[in-house]
């Protein structure tokens, strides 16, 4: 990553840290001290046990109703990015689909590693046409716009009009979208195509369906990654 990439996501990082808790605290009806207790709670937590934890209190923001149209990022986290941005230089694929990709968080991770191979594309894809100016404006101070491609628009629209292998894709929509988008994306993989889909314990309720799919196909081979937000690692075997 560029020195100004490597302070851009830094500062993306820090700025979505102080959205996440702003949100928690306007939602979290109590005094100072109890949200203060509460987040101690939470920071002691099994990973696997936040998504739960957070939606017992109302305070989960990886919910679509609430979300859509805000500005809140709701990116990936340094330690998920750093995660990303290896299985793609280890991985080397040609192609990434980013679904999903708000201020471009995860895209610029993407980005960097193609950078690094110096080769391939990420094709992002975001609906709030705010977020996708505030991408773009990233992508280009990082100096990664070669390797991104933005599709604004809605994804469905955006993947029924992609062909051709991806071998790695990113879920990271609203969570109660993913098993529908998978079933479109299914065209696009082949055997060896990884598919990481995002927010497994933030959304459990919701990515049930989508969990439930891809464990019953004998040609997935999928295991949950105990991130902070539970990522779903699934290869395509047949
Ligand atoms: C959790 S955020 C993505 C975060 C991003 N991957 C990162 O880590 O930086 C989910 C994004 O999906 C976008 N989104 C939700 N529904 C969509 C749709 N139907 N088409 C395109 N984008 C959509 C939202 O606007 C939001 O910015």
């Amino acid at each position: 990553m560029s020195p100004s990439g490597t302070i851009l996501l830094n500062q993306l990082h820090e700025q979505n840290t102080v959205e996440t808790i702003g949100r928690a605290r306007s939602q979290f009806h109590g005094s100072n001290e109890a949200f203060a207790e509460l987040a101690e709670q939470y920071t002691s937590l099994a990973p696997r046990l936040r998504g739960k934890f957070l939606r017992m209190y109302g305070l989960s923001s990886e919910d679509s109703y609430f979300s859509q149209g805000t500005d809140l990022s709701l990116a990936v986290s340094a330690g998920m990015g750093h995660f990303l941005r290896n299985l793609v230089l280890s991985h080397r694929p040609a192609r990434i689909l980013e679904l999903g990709s708000s201020v471009g968080v995860s895209t610029l991770y993407f980005a960097d590693a193609l950078c690094k191979l110096g080769r391939g594309t990420v094709v992002a894809t975001e609906l709030d046409s705010a977020k996708c100016a505030r991408l773009r404006e990233h992508v280009r101070m990082a100096g990664v716009e070669s390797y991104v491609d933005l599709r604004e628009g809605d994804v469905f629209q955006t993947v029924a009009e992609l062909d051709g292998f991806f071998d790695f894709v990113f879920i990271d929509v609203w969570a109660d979208t993913y098993l529908r988008l998978f079933r479109q994306i299914e065209r696009l993989l082949r055997p060896g195509s990884i598919v990481l889909a995002d927010n497994m314990y933030t959304a459990e309720d919701a990515v049930g369906t989508y969990k439930d799919y891809i464990e019953k196909n004998p040609g997935f081979s999928s295991t949950t990654l105990d991130f902070e937000s539970g990522v779903e690692f699934t290869v395509v075997v047949s």
